[in-house]
Formats: C-alpha cells, structure tokens, sequence
C-alpha cells in the first residue's frame, strides 16, 4: 500500500426531502447565492420551486444560470464568472449532475482570477482559491458531489480538459435518492457506467498489497451490478435508487483508491470522444473501457483474474488464466448491453475518420495511464478495439 493523504470535506446530507435544507446550508456562506442550473429537468420535477424557496426562506439575495449542457461549455461558465465578479457571489449552487456541478467549479474558480478560467484547464495557471459550491444532486454518476475535479468543454477546437483544487469540493451535497426517479433509463445507465468506471480506474493498479480497497472496490462494483436491473425496470424503488445514489458518490470521494495509484486513461481517451462528438460520458466510457481492457489485460492476468471472479463470479481455470480473465471481460461488456448502452462506436455513429487526432490531442501531455503507460499508437489501436 502507498502512502497516503485523505481528507474529503464534504458535508453529505442523504436522504428523502433534504433538499428543503438548501436554504439553511447555503445561508452559512453568506447572503448571494448563484443558482447554476442545466436544460430544464429541474424545472419539470418541481425541484427549481422547491430550491427557490428554500433559499427565500433564508432572505437570500438569488441570481440565476441556467442553460448548462451535457459536456459543459467554457462560454457559460465564463458568464457565471462575470455574474460573480460583478455581484460578489458568496455561493454558488449547482443543482442537477456532474455537468452543472463541473460548470459551477469552474466560475467558482474562475472568479477569484484575473486570468482567463481555460488557464487552469491548460496549466498555464493553478487554482489557489475559489468561491463556495453547495450542490443539490439530481443523477448519481460523475461524482463531481465529492470531487475536487471538474471538467470542461472548450467549444475552440473541442477540447475536453479536466482540472482540480481542494477547494472546489462542495462544502455540502445534498442528496435525495426521490430526485433520481424522474431520470430516464438510458442517463440512468450512464450513470451506472460512470461509477463503474470510477471504481474500475482505481481497481486496475499495480501496487501490490491492497486488499482492503481492493474489496471495497468488488464491493461497490456488486452493488451497483445487483441494483442496476431494478432501478430500470422500477425507477420509482427507492431502496435500489439509494443504493446506486450512495454508489456513486463512495465510487469517486477517493476512499476507494486511498494507497492505490489509479490509471485514468480510459477516462482520458473517452473524453476526446464526448469532447468531439458530444455523445454522454458514460455511453463513451463503456464502449471505451472494454476496449481497454482487452489491450491491457496480459499486463497482469491475475489482477483481471481476480475482477472475473471476485466481482463476475466466474470460476478461475487455474490451466488457462487468460480465458478466465477474458471471460470477466466479456461479463463485463454483456452488462453493459443489457442494461441498454452502446459497446461498440459503431453502434453511436463514430468511424475511424478521427482516430488520430483524439490520440494526439489525448497524449498532448504526454502517455496516458498508470496500469500500463499507453502511447499515441496504443490509443489508436484501443480506438480501432472499440469499432
Ligand atoms: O440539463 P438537465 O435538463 O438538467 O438534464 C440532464 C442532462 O440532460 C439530465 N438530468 C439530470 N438529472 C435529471 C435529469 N433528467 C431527468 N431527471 C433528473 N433527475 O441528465 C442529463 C445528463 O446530465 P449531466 O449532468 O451531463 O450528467 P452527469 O452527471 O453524468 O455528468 C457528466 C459530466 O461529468 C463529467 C463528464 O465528463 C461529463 O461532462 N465528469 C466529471 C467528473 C468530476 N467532476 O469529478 C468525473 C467524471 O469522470 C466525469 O468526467
Ligand atoms: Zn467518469
């Protein structure tokens, strides 16, 4: 086990009609508050009403930005940056998913700084300092809740760039499994994806002698494998839809990889595909992580071994630990198709047309990945995998 630091000072408030508290949590930051929204699904369930006056309760001066898209754009949070330094915004209140939660990252840091907001995601400047972000939860999935990350797109050459301070974690989260049930089945599984892989990038590590994480990994895995058919086929089950709720914050706090050193380059290679073609993170990431795994896997057979047993129950073929290992490979793509997503980017319209230049843009840093450190032409053939 490595050595570690962990601290995750988020305050998370679980359960049925928190979000009522809003007003109460945010007062404690100051009297403006921006309320940072996406596309309208707030409105729809009622949810904005009840945030509102909440906040109204509080006598909280409240400004507003809505419009935030999936894979969220830096000419938005550039407006949001340009309300606060204009208002002196004490808070900003995300309320939805990752995508308004990574938006409100953004202005928070972007507001406390001169420069232009891409400087951070670019690393010509550091986060040393930013406004605080409360959050109402809406899909459990890119556990941006928790995470000190945030990640935006740049609609000037498509860039998909993440960046991350301590001070972006929220200072609270609240999250009420009831503002799950209105989410329709296919964000419900790119949610499901999402965690997944979360949990998966910190799983596929090569530190030895992790078995706690180890299992808290298998054990988080299960639970979201053993929930996810429920929360399709009956959104409205509470017990399932806290299960995956909770999921999906535990997958991505860092707990999970305390003393690991994750790989991340799955993540990285599917944000050039959101980044280009605007497909959902989640439907990118499970077409992308089979693939991976399928070129990684002989780095350490017994480590995928492990993951088709432990977490597929496959029995182990001690003669041929390959096939064993493949097999928890393919459970892990039959999944994923049944519970509705793409595993193949045929299957969402891609070709081969931008293969090259994602890898390119991917490796700009340099290789990618911790498990096995992965080229410009390793993500090329990784993208040709996923056809
Ligand atoms: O915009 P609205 O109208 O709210 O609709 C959203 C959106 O269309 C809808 N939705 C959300 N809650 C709903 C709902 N519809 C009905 N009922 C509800 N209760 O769902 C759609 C997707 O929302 P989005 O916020 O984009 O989803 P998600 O939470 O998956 O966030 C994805 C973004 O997070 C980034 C991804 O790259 C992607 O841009 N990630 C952020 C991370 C982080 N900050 O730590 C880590 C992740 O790996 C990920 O990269
Ligand atoms: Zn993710």
């Amino acid at each position: 086990m490595q050595d570690f630091v962990f601290q995750n000072g988020t305050k998370i408030i679980f359960g049925k009609e928190k979000e009522n508290l809003v007003g109460q949590e945010s007062a404690v930051f100051g009297k403006k508050v921006l309320l940072h929204y996406g596309g309208g699904s707030i409105q729809r369930s009622g949810l904005y009403d009840i945030v509102l006056q909440s906040l109204k309760n509080k006598n909280l001066e409240i400004f507003e930005l809505g419009g935030v898209q999936p894979n969220p754009r830096v000419s938005l949070v550039r407006e949001g940056i340009a309300i606060c330094k204009e208002n002196d915004i004490n808070l900003i209140l995300a309320v939805g998913g990752g995508s308004v939660i990574d938006s409100a990252k953004a202005i928070a840091a972007g507001a406390t700084y001169d420069g232009d907001v891409w400087d951070f995601f670019t690393g010509i400047s550091q986060v040393t300092d930013s406004i605080p972000i409360g959050v109402v939860l809406t899909i459990p999935a890119a556990g941006s809740e928790t995470s000190a990350g945030t990640v935006i797109t740049n609609e000037e050459g498509w860039y998909k760039r993440a960046m991350g301070h301590d001070s972006l974690r929220p200072k609270f989260s609240i999250l009420n499994p009831v503002l799950t049930f209105t989410l329709p089945e296919y964000q419900t599984a790119c949610g499901i994806t999402d965690m997944m892989a979360h949990i998966l990038e910190r799983y596929f590590t090569n530190v030895k002698n992790v078995e706690l994480t180890d299992r808290m990994c298998e054990a988080t895995l299960q639970t979201i494998i053993s929930n996810a058919q429920t929360v399709l086929e009956e959104p409205t089950n509470y017990d399932a839809r806290a299960e995956i709720m909770w999921a999906g914050t535990l997958a991505h706090n860092d707990l999970l990889g305390t003393g690991r050193i994750g790989d991340w380059a799955s993540h990285n290679i599917e944000h050039e595909l959101s980044g280009i073609y605007d497909i959902a993170h989640g439907a990118g990431l499970a077409i992308i992580f089979p693939a991976w795994m399928k070129y990684v896997y002989s780095h350490d057979v017994n480590r995928f071994v492990q993951f088709a047993n432990r977490v597929w129950g496959v029995d182990i073929d001690w003669n041929y630990l390959e096939k064993t290992a493949l097999a928890g490979i393919t459970k892990m793509e039959q999944f994923l198709r049944s519970i509705g997503m793409p595993i193949r980017l045929s299957e969402v319209d891609i070709n081969d047309q931008h293969f090259e230049e994602m890898a390119d843009k991917a490796t700009e840093d340099g290789p990618q990945g911790n498990f096995l450190k992965l080229t410009r032409d390793d993500i090329v053939e990784i993208y040709k995998i996923a056809r």
